[in-house]
This record gives structure tokens, sequence and C-alpha cells, in this order.
């Protein structure tokens, strides 16, 4: 997981040091491997990273802090996206997850719902809370990999 995200940072670090933001990958390198596909994992990161720095590009008053933390309760394995950005307002928390729900002039308003859809496939979750006294942080939560395959099945081999 840790190198994942330093993959992502790589593949985002453009992006961040245009919009002068400082990335942290506080991710320990003891985290236990997680249930998900290697790839649609990494493209649910840059979804939230995008983000974030959508989120830090209209924020001049403060530092722009991109932080991503682990954490496990032994059974579940949590991987949070933070950022000091504008954040989102309470009302606004629920509809977030819609897809085609945006607030940019040029957004698809995909991401964070796209993002979901991967995770839940793999039997996880994604939620977003704000951030005091600013920003937005992003949790995705998956199962450890010893708990079932590695690699899921698609959705049509499901049986649901
Ligand atoms: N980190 C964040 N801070 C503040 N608002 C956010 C953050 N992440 C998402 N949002 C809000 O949620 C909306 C939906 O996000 P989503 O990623 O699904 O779409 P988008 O970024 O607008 O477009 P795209 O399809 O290009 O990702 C955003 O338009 C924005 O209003
Ligand atoms: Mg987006």
């Amino acid at each position: 997981m840790r190198s994942l995200i330093d993959e992502a940072l790589a593949l985002t670090q453009r992006e961040l040091e245009a919009h002068r933001i400082v990335p942290r990958n506080n991710v320990g390198s003891d985290l236990p491997p997680v249930l998900a596909d290697r790839v649609q994992l990494q493209q649910v990161l840059i979804n939230l990273i995008m983000n974030a720095i959508d989120a830090m590009s209209a924020v001049n008053n403060r530092e722009r802090l991109l932080t991503i933390v682990s954490s496990t309760d032994g059974s579940e394995i949590t991987v949070t996206v933070a950022d000091t950005g504008i954040g989102i307002e309470p009302e606004k928390l629920d509809r977030l997850f819609e897809p085609f729900f945006t607030t940019k002039r040029d957004g698809m308003g995909l991401g964070v719902s796209i993002s979901r859809s991967i995770v839940e496939v793999h039997g996880g979750s994604l939620r977003a809370s704000p951030q005091r006294p600013f920003g937005t942080a992003f949790h995705v939560t998956l199962l450890p990999a010893e708990n079932g395959s590695p690699n899921p099945k698609p959705m049509s081999d499901r049986g649901n």
C-alpha cells in the first residue's frame, strides 16, 4: 500500500508541484496487503488526489497539505486522503457520491462515484468527512488480502 501511494504521488507530482502542494505519505510499510485490484486502487487514489489538488488550488492564505495516512483495526484497513482545501458544505456531503454531481466548471462529477463503486466491488467502503479547522478527508476502507482472493471475480460472476 505504501508503494502504491508513492506511485500515485509520483504520477501526480507535476500537478502537485504546479499548485505548490506538499504531499505526505504517512502510510506505514508494515500495513498488511489489501484485497483490491492494484490498477483500480491506483485509479481511486489518483481521483482523490486530483480532487484534493482542485480543492486546494483556491486556497492562498494557508499551507496546502496533502496527507495520506493509514490505520487498521485488525479486520479492516483504512487509507485516508486529507487536504487543507476549501472543504465541502455539510449538506453536499451525501450528494458528492451521486454520479454527475460537480461544483467545477469543467468537472464531470464522476470521480468519487466511480471510486466508491470500485471500492465497494472489493467489499470495502468510501466515505468523506469534513476536517477541522478546514479541508476534507476521504476514507478508503478495504479488507486484508488474507480474507479472500486477491483478484476478485468480475461482477457478472458474483451471482448477484
Ligand atoms: N477534496 C475535496 N474537497 C472539496 N470538495 C470536493 C473534494 N472532493 C470532491 N469534492 C466535491 O465533490 C464533487 C464531485 O467530485 P468528483 O470527483 O466526483 O467530480 P469532479 O471532480 O467535479 O469531476 P471529475 O469527474 O473530473 O472527477 C466536486 O465537484 C466537489 O464539489
Ligand atoms: Mg474529481
